[in-house]
């Protein structure tokens, strides 16, 4: 027996005719294999789509940059016909690189479907299956057993937090590390810890920060007394307000905020500090979620065991909120209209398969082979343009970061040098994009999984061509 849904996905014809699409696009795309500049003839009306861009939301392009719509692995080409590196994916949304077979693939299986979105009231099998896998993964490695699905990062943190506000109700107030990023709605940029993003807006939640692990101020007084100073100053604020913390939000890792790479003992020293207070642990992994030396950042960390609640977006497409049997809601706390479209579970499913099967992870997995490949060139550079990478009170180093979250940090980490010099790599033909809040850094979000260690001498050669350019 089977239903209409099961034939139209099994037909021989349609099985077939999606081959042919994967395997034309396939052939279509096999010669974007380096950097081009635009087409001439194409530059004109390219200009016009650019600007006609800017013009429909108010402001311009931070990058004149409008896909084709077909690339290549690492390499994407724009509507102008020019090809790039592609070192920021999206800010990791497309790790899995341009015009990739199994992601084409895993497109077309959603076309399939009857609608294009599956609900919370109604709804196919697609979102359950990832969320059933999506929670088979994270419990791994931790407690956490349940997921809603949301259609972006910063939903999936509202429901986080309203889960740990109903837990610790009347206690609403929010704790989270300085420099921190937590998405756009207004809630969000309440918390998030940048002034430039909610610059008009009322702070409608109240948040106590705590400073994030800092390599230079670890330098300056040790690590010891680093993380004892930051414990003193979580004890202080709880203190102020008993009983008055929802959670602590953590990035294991801080994504907008710089890349910076705790040791250990930093977070787990303050997660511990959480559960004598009964304040519940929240990671946001969102940016880091796939990245580092382990699928999970906390798993990375060995830290799973304290994570009550957790969210994941970005590279998964479907975004979601997990949270442990003790932060169950009560019923009717999480809905919504979406829970997203048949493509965003036909290509997170994949995403996982590739995840969990692809050999990426571990201290010989291709990720930590990637890496070692970055520090290698970014050292090099070092050497060759010591010049262009000033050692300050607050840069201790060139170059930092972890598995496929990469950061170089020439000029001092000031601000405008960063932004021009990652302007200037952009016209060389590598996208780049930057992070932290002073000092800031290159930022570099490669599609790992797509791409070859032979291609980082080649991607370094057009980042020394940009820093020249910049200095
Ligand atoms: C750590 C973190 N949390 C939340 C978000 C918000 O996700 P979204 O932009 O999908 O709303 C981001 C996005 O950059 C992020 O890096």
């Amino acid at each position: 027996m089977t239903t209409h849904g099961q034939a139209i996905r099994q037909s021989p014809v349609i099985r077939g005719a999606i081959d042919a699409i994967v395997d034309e696009i396939r052939s279509k795309t096999a010669d974007l294999v380096d950097i081009r500049p635009p087409q001439p003839g194409l530059v004109t009306s390219y200009d016009e789509l650019v600007k006609a861009a800017g013009d429909t939301r108010g402001w311009p392009l931070l990058y004149p940059m409008l896909g084709s719509g077909a690339g290549n692995g690492v390499f994407v080409e724009l509507a102008d016909g020019s090809v790039k590196w592609d070192l920021v994916a999206g800010i990791g949304v497309h790790f899995f690189g341009h015009s990739n077979p199994t992601i084409v693939r895993a497109q077309l299986e959603a076309s399939l479907d009857d609608t294009v979105k599956h609900g919370n009231l109604q709804s196919g099998t697609l979102p359950y299956e990832f969320a059933k896998r999506f929670v088979k993964l994270a419990g791994r490695k931790s407690p956490l057993k349940y997921a809603y699905l949301t259609t972006s990062g910063a939903m999936a943190n509202e429901c986080a937090l309203r889960i740990c506000m109903q837990k610790r109700s009347p206690g609403h107030r929010v704790l989270a590390f300085e420099n921190c990023f937590m998405g756009r709605s207004l809630v969000m940029t309440s918390i998030g810890d940048n002034a430039a993003a909610r610059d008009g807006l009322p702070v409608n939640t109240a948040v106590d920060y705590i400073p994030f692990w800092s390599d230079a101020e670890a330098a300056r007084i040790g690590k010891t007394k680093h993380i004892d100073a930051v414990l003193r100053r979580l004890d202080e604020v709880v203190a102020r307000y008993p009983n008055g913390h929802a959670c602590f939000v953590m990035e294991l890792v801080q994504g907008e905020g710089g890349f910076n790479v705790p040791p250990r003992e930093f977070l787990e020293e303050l997660m511990k500090a959480c559960k004598r207070y009964g304040i519940p642990v929240w990671d946001d992994e969102i940016q880091s979620f796939g990245r580092t030396t382990q699928m999970f950042a906390f798993e990375h960390y060995d830290l799973g065991q304290y994570v009550d609640v957790f969210c994941v977006g970005k590279m998964t497409h479907s975004c979601a909120a997990l949270w442990t049997e003790e932060m169950k809601p009560k019923p009717g706390l999480l809905s919504g209209t979406f829970t997203g479209s048949s493509v965003d579970f036909t290509v997170g499913l994949t995403v996982l398969d590739q995840l969990e099967n692809g050999g990426f992870y571990g201290e010989n997995g291709v990720f930590a082979q990637h890496h070692a490949a970055f520090r290698a060139q970014a050292e090099a550079l070092i050497a060759k343009h010591p010049e262009w990478f000033p050692k300050t009170d607050e840069v201790t180093s060139g170059l930092g970061g972890v598995g496929g979250m990469m950061r170089l940090t020439p000029f001092g980490g000031a601000k405008e040098k960063i932004m021009a010099a990652a302007k200037a790599i952009y016209a060389e033909g590598a996208i780049t994009f930057w992070c932290g809040h002073g000092p800031y850094h290159l930022r570099l979000l490669p599609p790992l999984p797509v791409l070859k260690l032979e291609h980082w001498p080649r991607i370094f050669e057009v980042i020394e061509r940009g820093l020249a350019k910049a200095a």
